[in-house]
């Protein structure tokens, strides 16, 4: 019997996949695998039983690569599990970055015990009105499943969409619409796009790139959207950004004392992925990567 354990809570259509004569799900420490959403891992002491981690979602950043990888323990993740709930949700930060919804809707909130409502609204109206996005230049930085997804979205929207990843080419994108164009390098994205949105994991290579380097670069009153991870940015260089009207709306997942409470920046609770369809795929993928390494040793996604 091969004793599983969950440190976030998982969906339970990938829990029922466990055949209750092989698995045990177990609150214990002694268990043969983990199954992980969100938990910071880094201060968790690894069982020495453990074999395997389930990551329920794309990045990886709250997990020990390298601890795991000296104690022979496997990292799986879901890569694409959840692709489409983080799209949708970049479409509708692209559309309330344009639109001042958050605030139109609250300002009526604000009055709405008040007389003359609709005079009112005529009134004030004016202050909430914001830009269409059909026809402006979207920079879709990585194409990776969720990149090409929001690349393909925004193109069926009517935004000019310039795609840009240093390791696949936009013809070799999964499923990239013809009508992405590629960028030769990230500064052509920077100096044309009205709109950028970022999809690459926060490792060395990119963790504070978008930093007063990069927004020097940019166009005036860029809207920036990061669903990614909060890393991905410089929050000083991005709070002159805001400050100084270079950056005209930035909304992130990753909400964080510097930028949270700033106009012109929206914060969401890292809700990317949190719809019941993205949660059961992310946990039935991982838990299949789980039973299959344990049964088969076989090794898929890692
Ligand atoms: C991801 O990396 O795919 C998301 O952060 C998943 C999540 O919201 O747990």
């Amino acid at each position: 019997m091969q004793k599983i354990s969950c440190l976030n809570p998982i969906s339970k259509l990938g829990l029922e996949l466990l055949e209750q004569d092989k698995y045990q799900v177990v609150e214990e420490n002694d268990v043969d695998a983990l199954l992980v959403r969100s938990f910071k891992m880094h201060d968790y002491e690894m069982p020495s039983t453990l074999k395997a981690i389930g990551r329920a979602g794309a990045g990886v950043n709250n997990i020990p690569l390298e601890k795991c990888a000296e104690k022979g323990i496997v990292v799986f993740n879901t890569p694409g599990a959840n692709a489409n709930g983080v799209k949708e949700l970049v479409l509708a930060s692209l559309l309330m970055s344009s639109r001042d919804l958050l605030g139109g809707v609250n300002w009526v909130k604000s009055i709405a015990e008040e007389s003359d409502i609709p005079q009112k609204v005529e009134k004030n109206k004016k202050q909430f009105a914001g830009p269409e996005i059909m026809g402006k230049k979207i920079g879709v930085i990585g194409l990776g499943a969720i990149g090409a997804m929001v690349a393909n979205a925004a193109s069926a929207l009517g935004m000019e969409v310039l795609g840009y990843d240093p390791f696949i080419s936009v013809e070799g994108a999964w499923g990239l619409s013809t009508e992405v164009k590629r960028a030769v390098s990230l500064d052509e994205i920077y100096t044309q796009a009205d709109y950028i949105s970022i999809h690459v994991p926060a490792i060395d290579a990119t963790k504070g790139m978008l930093n007063c380097e990069a927004f020097d670069k940019m166009k005036e009153g860029v809207r920036i959207i990061n669903l990614s991870r909060g890393e991905l940015v410089n929050d000083d260089d991005m709070e002159i950004a805001i400050k100084n009207g270079k950056v005209a709306q930035y909304v992130t997942d990753f909400p964080n004392e510097k930028v949270a409470a700033m106009d012109n920046v929206i914060t969401i609770p890292h809700l990317g992925a949190s719809t019941p369809e993205s949660e059961d795929n992310c946990a039935i993928m991982a838990v299949l990567q789980i039973k299959d390494y344990l049964e088969n040793g076989n090794i898929t996604n890692s």
